[in-house]
């Protein structure tokens, strides 16, 4: 496996590559969560390419870009294990122009990239893009992945390669949880004990949408009672319902309902998202 922290080289080493590339883009900090989708890139293609960059033009004024886990080595040793070809982790001023108001950027428009999100975050999405179509023509591979656990990423990044003709496959990978059902996030490194045990409830709210949706009576206002009186010890930033196909808002929930929830915990003040389709087989 070969760390590359600079364009040339990189590209040097995609042309001498055989067969098929998957690209899987990451920040970093790997977990269990990052490694599902490396494992899944290293059955479906011939060579692996993981980034590891943490992209600043996507964190907002006051976010964690300064203290966002940064861990290189243990990292390169998570994806050698797992068969990776190559780790491209460049620095920043190998990806970006010094004069970070000076750049060409990819913002996508819609109504989808101003919810949930992209409300707390404004430009947050106009960065995701930018640095994955970058990433997406410097290594030039035939499919990438991501997580659901960033189902609005996920969505946005499905419609840019749509609407702009990339010639890749998206492929969709499942959340991974902890034991006690917590998303795995390299933002959960932040959490104290109490944190943790509040944050626990985000995913129990989402199971319990789930169940309650299930017995066919309960209201999207049954399960937004029920998910708030459980993550009463959060900062709840939103609790949405959309539809999966579209991520429109819906007054009521269906089969194609997505539930979100964006929170902040209150010691750290971490924010942590999650989601959960209503619907969909265990
Ligand atoms: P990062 O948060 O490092 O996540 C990299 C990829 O791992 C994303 O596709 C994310 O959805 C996926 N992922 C994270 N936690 C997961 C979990 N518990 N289960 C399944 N997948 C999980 O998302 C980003 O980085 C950045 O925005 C990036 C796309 C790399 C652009 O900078």
């Amino acid at each position: 496996m070969k760390i590359i922290d600079n364009i040339k080289e990189l590209k040097e080493n995609i042309k001498s590559l055989n067969g098929s590339i998957g690209l899987v883009p990451t920040m970093g900090a790997l977990h269990d969560g990052h490694k599902s989708l490396i494992d899944k890139a290293v059955k479906e293609n011939d060579n692996v390419i993981v980034s590891i960059f943490v992209n600043p033009i996507q964190f907002c004024a006051g976010e964690d870009l300064d203290k966002y886990p940064r861990q290189l080595q243990l990292d390169a040793k998570l994806c050698e294990e797992a068969g990776v070809k190559i780790i491209f982790a460049p620095k920043v001023n190998e990806m970006y122009d010094d004069d970070k108001n000076n750049l060409t950027l990819i913002c996508p428009s819609y109504s989808v990239v101003d919810k949930l999100c992209g409300k707390s975050r404004p430009g947050h999405f106009d960065g995701v893009c930018s640095v994955v179509a970058k990433l997406f023509n410097l290594t030039k591979a035939h499919k990438a992945y991501f997580g659901q656990k960033d189902a609005q990423q996920l969505f946005i990044i499905q419609k840019m390669v749509r609407d702009l003709n990339f010639d890749i496959e998206i492929i969709p990978c499942p959340i991974v949880r902890e034991k006690d059902n917590l998303a795995m996030s390299s933002r959960n490194k932040y959490l104290t004990q109490k944190d943790r045990l509040d944050a626990l409830n985000i995913s129990k709210a989402l199971f319990e949408a789930k169940k309650l949706a299930q017995t066919n009576t309960a209201t999207k206002r049954a399960i937004i009672d029920n998910s708030l009186s459980l993550m009463k010890d959060l900062n709840v930033e939103y609790i949405e319902f959309v539809d999966k196909n579209t991520f429109m808002e819906q007054d009521e929930i269906d089969k194609n309902t997505l539930v979100l929830i964006a929170a902040r915990t209150k010691e750290t003040n971490t924010r942590l998202i999650d989601n959960i389709l209503l619907w969909e087989l265990v």
